[in-house]
């Protein structure tokens, strides 16, 4: 464990259950906070969907890589080899976040600007006849690049639909549009507007079926769950490190084997090495060593051994423990609320939840609640088609996002703020 990780204890309980297999250990919420400066302004985050607070452990990493000798990657002089070595690390540390390899990890500005170059690598291979599939649960990061793409290159795009009414995504949506001339689908793992965790390794076996690559939206999920390539089926895999406790840049992951197929556009001089050949530019070095820290900070979330990969296993599942249970409790509140719409209704999901009350407007909900504190932005937040189909229009709702340092206090203070502008709305 690093030594700024946050504590974390394990009940006796839990304890025995681990030993004998099953069980998850406690995150101790309160030592967690203390490891987030921004947590002691004061407000109660439940914005975090948007981008998560960070911990002291990923700034100082950002400023130590700063304030070292730093230059161009390279492997002569110390200052190269720094450069050199925050490269490897932050892949090696995605790597193990994705259940990815190395070699198959790409940096960039972001998951939208990623996406974007991807698309249109691959359209190069497609036209008129081919077809893709998107999703209308997904944020338009993973819908816009491959409709533009597919436009411009004269391929048909076709829509999977979600049921608004349980927010349920079934691979069936895709079995009907899903064709032997499809060539891409695109799904979100987890949506960032209603939480919605489709069945992705069913959809990417539908997709496969047809010789079709599946693309997987982990932008909102990598924050929640432990994300497996493989176990999802994803031919590729994206997130985004500042959603989970890192700095404000974006990463696919892909079988290299895969990656070494594919000719993006790129600079003469560049190297054509795999993924080098995908990253334009000089890579962020110092964002790099803090999306590294940020694994790392995960990883050590539950006290336990193992290699990085099972201690990250580990982690999730008392993360996702944690935010569950104050889910729960938030939804059975927000449900007793006069006019109130829960949309978050799946089965399976994330610990996101999206609301609106008959005749208010929502926009005004958040900025009362702002008022006192209390961070729940209202939007469509760029799911835009999602929230469309939800009947919320280009508006949205209200988006209550539980992240793993939320606590009780922080529920109290959200349900209290509610409350308060019902009394005076
Ligand atoms: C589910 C999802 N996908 C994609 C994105 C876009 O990520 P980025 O800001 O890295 O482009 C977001 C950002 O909110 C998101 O929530």
């Amino acid at each position: 464990m690093p030594p700024t990780a946050p504590a974390a204890s394990t009940s006796p309980s839990a304890d025995a259950a681990s030993a004998a297999g099953h069980g998850v250990a406690t995150l101790d919420v309160a030592a967690l906070r203390e490891h987030f400066p921004a947590l002691q302004g004061g407000a109660a985050h439940f914005d975090g969907p948007g981008g998560s607070q960070i911990p002291s452990a990923v700034a100082e990493a950002v400023a130590a890589t700063m304030t070292a000798p730093m230059s161009t990657r390279g492997s002569v002089t110390q200052a190269e080899q720094n450069s050199d070595a925050n490269v490897l690390a932050g892949r090696a540390a995605l790597a193990d976040l994705l259940g990815a390899q190395p070699g198959g990890v790409v940096f960039g500005r972001s998951m939208t600007a990623l996406t974007f170059d991807l698309s249109r690598t691959l359209a190069k291979d497609w036209g008129p006849g081919d077809e893709v599939v998107v999703s209308r649960l997904d944020h338009d990061a993973n819908i816009r690049p491959w409709v533009l793409a597919a436009e411009a290159v004269g391929a048909t795009v076709r829509w999977a639909e979600f049921d608004p009414t349980t927010g349920e995504l079934d691979p069936q949506a895709f079995a009907d549009v899903l064709s032997d001339r499809t060539r891409l689908a695109a799904v979100t793992g987890a949506s960032n507007l209603i939480g919605t965790r489709p069945d992705v390794a069913a959809i990417a076996g539908l997709a496969h079926d047809r010789g079709a690559l599946l693309f997987v939206d982990a932008v909102h999920l990598a924050a929640h769950a432990s994300v497996d390539l493989e176990a999802l089926g994803a031919d590729v895999v994206a997130c985004s490190p500042y959603k989970f406790f890192g700095p404000h840049c974006g990463a696919l992951a892909a079988d290299p084997a895969l990656l070494e197929t594919l000719r993006p556009d790129k600079l003469a001089p560049s190297s054509d090495a795999v993924p080098e050949r995908f990253e334009l530019g000089t890579l962020p070095y110092e964002l790099m060593a803090g999306t590294a820290a940020a694994v790392d900070f995960i990883a050590g979330l539950v006290p336990g051994e193992g290699t990085r990969r099972e201690r990250l296993v580990r982690s999730f599942a008392a993360v996702e423990e944690h935010e569950s249970a104050l889910r729960t409790r938030i939804e059975a509140a927000l449900l007793e609320l006069p006019g109130a719409t829960v949309h978050s209704r799946a089965a399976r999901r994330t610990p996101t939840l999206l609301v609106d009350f008959a005749g208010h407007d929502s926009g005004e909900v958040y900025r009362f609640l702002a008022t006192r504190g209390v961070n729940v932005p209202a939007s469509s937040f760029y799911a835009l088609e999602a929230s469309r189909a939800l009947g919320l229009g280009d508006a949205g709702a209200l988006r209550v996002g539980v992240a793993s340092y939320t606590d009780d206090s922080d529920v109290d203070r959200l349900l209290d703020g509610l409350e308060a502008y019902f009394a005076q709305a």
